[in-house]
């Protein structure tokens, strides 16, 4: 059926639930030779590093385009809309707001105002000003407080346009596909690289709050999160350690700091080298309390024990999305009962949630059921978690429209709206009629 429904009783059925849509600045935008040069640029215009050679210049052409974007949004009768800052379109080399630029966010924002969408804005979804890549990036602890002046002089700017702000999404990526496996910008690879821009990321993020909380007191401000929960490939005992090790490598690493104030057990474990450069005071600034935590969930992973590192990913079975990953809706809730149990969580909105599909488009329609399916049974998954005592106030779909995915370039489509590149025309997939369906009849 291409419908998505949810229990009558479900909180999730209920107005003040939060219905959004996200995208990401370098993923949509275009207007490249509008803005500085950003590390996806360089990255880009390596050799086999996109797996269809291609960029970010023109994109969805969204920068052209927003205004028709924006009565798109509002035509799916969303309640917010999640987007992203980029650094290097608002921010000169010498550290100055472009008014330019900023000028461009301010029109998208005074638009959804008027449209009584809110708001949710991320300062930085992986588009780092190259200059300051040219200076060490995330290896850098300097790009942390360059971070901070940025947050601050983009929130006095904004004023009171914006809902939410999150500082960062998915330090994880940045920090381990970006500096440690070398698969997304700036290609950096070692494991001595992982840790160390996490730190960096993490105190970026710490640093970026305490100037939000005083600027932007109204907004509600906190940082999005990707988990990938771990599982053992089976309950002996060397594998569920293997699996919990994982967990704390790729998952907590990222979160623990925050509720806790201090990285996972595990990094004694780690050579000395990999340690990240703690410095005093560190762990409280990026422990500041925050209002809300996004979370971005797409599917789990399997490991077992390995004879020759601290664990072993297992090739994913099952159903898969068009992009390898597995269709595990019960992780879902799973993690967010989880999370919920192990940190003293604020309230928590589902900031990216979708599916890879090969869609195709027949007569101006893209029937695609399996997305319909793999939404269907997420957002289950997500009420499940609130029946069990949760407190999520929203969820976003990943993405409004098929646009630019990194490393994969433009033949993953994640949309719940469908774009021609070549025309730039954007059509509603069934998705986003069921999404609008389910939303209209709350
Ligand atoms: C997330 C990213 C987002 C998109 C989805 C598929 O990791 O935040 O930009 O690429 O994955």
């Amino acid at each position: 059926m291409n419908k998505i429904s949810l229990p009558k009783n479900s909180q999730m059925l209920k107005k003040d639930f939060t219905y959004g849509v996200a995208t990401a600045s370098f993923q949509i935008e275009g207007g490249a030779n509008k803005r500085l040069l950003c590390i996806w640029d360089t990255f880009c215009a390596k050799e086999n590093t996109i797996v269809d050679g291609s960029n970010g210049e023109i994109a969805c052409d969204h920068y052209n385009r927003w205004q028709d974007d924006v009565e798109l949004i509002d035509s799916l009768g969303v309640d917010a809309y999640r987007l992203s800052i980029s650094w290097p379109r608002v921010i000169t080399e010498s550290g100055k707001l472009n008014q330019a630029g900023v000028d461009f966010y301010i029109g998208i924002l005074n638009e959804l105002k008027k449209r009584n969408i809110k708001a949710f804005v991320t300062l930085y979804h992986w588009d780092l000003p190259q200059h300051l890549e040219d200076n060490g990036g995330w290896l850098n602890r300097d790009t942390a407080y360059k971070f901070q002046q940025y947050a601050d002089l983009i929130s006095k700017a904004f004023g009171g346009l914006v809902y939410s702000y999150a500082t960062l999404n998915e330090p994880f990526c940045s920090a381990y596909l970006g500096y440690e496996i070398g698969v997304h910008a700036p290609g950096i690879k070692g494991r001595e690289n992982g840790k160390k821009a996490a730190h960096h990321l993490l105190l970026a993020h710490g640093l970026a709050m305490s100037v939000l909380t005083k600027n932007s007191p109204n907004s509600h401000n906190g940082i999005v999160l990707n988990f990938t929960p771990a599982y053992p490939v089976d309950s002996k005992s060397d594998n569920i350690i293997a699996a919990s090790f994982a967990d704390d490598y790729f998952n907590q690493w990222y979160i623990k700091p925050i509720f806790d104030s201090k990285y996972p057990e595990i990094m004694q474990q780690l050579p000395q080298d990999c340690h990240p450069d703690i410095q005093t005071g560190d762990m409280e600034i990026i422990s500041h309390p925050i209002d809300f935590l996004g979370i971005n969930f797409y599917t789990r992973a399997v490991y077992k024990a390995s004879d020759d590192d601290y664990f072993e990913e297992l090739a994913p079975s099952g159903k898969l999305t068009d992009i390898g990953w597995e269709v595990y809706p019960q992780a879902f809730s799973q993690l967010l009962v989880s999370l919920n149990e192990r940190y003293d969580l604020p309230p928590v909105y589902i900031t990216e949630n979708g599916a890879a599909i090969d869609d195709e488009i027949v007569e101006n329609e893209v029937n695609d059921q399996d997305r319909v399916d793999y939404y269907q049974q997420h957002l289950l998954s997500v009420n499940q978690a609130i029946e069990s005592g949760v407190d999520i106030r929203g969820y976003f779909a990943w993405s409004l429209m098929d646009n630019f995915e990194w490393a994969e370039g433009y033949l993953k489509r994640f949309g719940i709206v469908y774009v021609d590149y070549e025309s730039q025309k954007r059509t509603i997939k069934s998705s986003g009629h069921a999404y609008k369906t389910l939303i209209s009849n709350r």
